[in-house]
């Protein structure tokens, strides 16, 4: 048995990555370690939390007993635990230092002493190349990370490129473009706006809404991590992207359109301060070792907003119940301005 250790498994893509792993290799025992922050939930791995193959571990990646000990009895880590969300690294960023950059080191320092570590696949992000005017970004280009939660991730990106160079700790950075799909946490645009549209309240865009995200639907998300796993270089970065570039304008009125909903309901509110206005990244390296995106951007929405649809028991309680995110909520939006 080949034994994975999954950071922030019981997140949005780490939770998908559990599930499709799990399926597609039957000689992999997944530990997920997870600290349960608010973006965190148990029900994200329902059908496999008791499965024999996983175990879940509540914990946080900072804390050097826990994670050194799952780090040391692992052949391949898949790191993606972090605080992701850009609103919340504007409101505060401390949180975002904490886990993103000191959590990756504790993570990295326990696998400068793991004789049978084969890989530490770092889940880095296409943000911290920062916007991109023309183009597309390539790896070896620059990091101009713009906001709190870029720069942290460029932080850990570099960090764990380090413990490669150094130390040799058998390092692969992963930056792939904006996800979507199950699971999302309802502050992210796509399934916010999914969720509002379904209860008829208003769509806050931001600025001018021309802003381009290049959209990746989380199983390609999964199976680039399977084939750098397989097939990618240590030390060596890979970019990973739908190949959907699409303005945040355009994708709101998809979103009403799937949702049989009036664009009346679209409300341009005050900018992000620091919005990046595009990210594209040059998947040619990847491609070469044999990944390209399966799932079409129209399907994939389509699907998304059909799960969200069907599974109002999981979004609701977070939406509705969790004081702590109407209060999120109420400060993002509540006395946001008009465009
Ligand atoms: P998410 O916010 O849905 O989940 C993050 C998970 O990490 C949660 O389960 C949370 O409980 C856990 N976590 C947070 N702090 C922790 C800590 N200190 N110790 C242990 N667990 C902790 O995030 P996501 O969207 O699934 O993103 C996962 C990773 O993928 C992140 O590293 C993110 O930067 C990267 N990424 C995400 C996207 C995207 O569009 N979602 C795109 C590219 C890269
Ligand atoms: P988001 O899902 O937060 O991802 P990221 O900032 O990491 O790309 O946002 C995606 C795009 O949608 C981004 O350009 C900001 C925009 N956006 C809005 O216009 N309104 C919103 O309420 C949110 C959350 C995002």
């Amino acid at each position: 048995m080949v034994d994975v250790l999954v950071t922030g498994g019981a997140g949005f893509t780490g939770s998908n990555f559990v599930r499709w792993a799990l399926a597609a290799h039957p000689d992999w025992r997944i530990t997920t370690l997870d600290k349960l922050t608010y973006a965190g939930r148990l029900e994200n791995l329902a059908g496999v939390l008791d499965d024999p193959r996983h175990r879940f571990v509540q914990g946080d990646i900072a804390d050097a007993p826990v994670a050194g000990r799952l780090v040391r009895e692992a052949a391949i880590v898949v790191h993606f635990a972090a605080e992701t969300h850009v609103d919340r690294s504007l409101q505060s960023a401390g949180t975002f230092i904490q886990t993103d950059v000191f959590g990756t080191f504790v993570l990295l320092d326990a696998a400068r002493q793991a004789p049978g570590l084969e890989r530490f696949i770092q889940i880095s992000t296409d943000e911290v190349y920062g916007t991109v005017a023309s183009g597309r970004s390539r790896e070896t280009d620059e990091l101009r990370p713009r906001n709190p939660y870029s720069a942290s991730k460029a932080g850990a990106d570099r960090l764990a490129y380090s413990y490669w160079a150094t130390y040799g700790v058998p390092v692969t950075v992963i930056r792939a473009s904006n996800n979507y799909g199950p699971y999302q946490f309802p502050e992210k645009v796509i399934p916010l706006f999914i969720t509002n549209a379904i209860d008829e309240q208003p769509l806050p865009l931001y600025g001018d809404g021309m802003h381009v995200r290049d959209w990746l639907h989380v199983e390609d998300h999964c199976r680039a991590i399977d084939v750098v796993i397989a097939h990618g270089e240590r030390g060596e970065v890979y970019n990973v992207g739908g190949g959907n570039e699409v303005a945040n304008v355009d994708l709101t009125r998809r979103i009403l359109e799937l949702t049989g909903r009036p664009t009346s309901l679209i409300r341009p509110v005050t900018d992000r301060q620091g919005h990046d206005r595009r990210y594209a990244v040059d998947t040619t390296k990847i491609a070469a070792l044999g990944w390209a995106p399966h799932v079409p951007f129209d399907a994939g929405l389509a699907a998304t907003v059909a799960w969200y649809t069907t599974h109002e028991d999981w979004w609701r309680p977070i939406k509705e119940g969790d004081a702590a995110f109407r209060r999120y909520y109420q400060a993002q939006y509540g006395g946001r301005a008009p465009a």
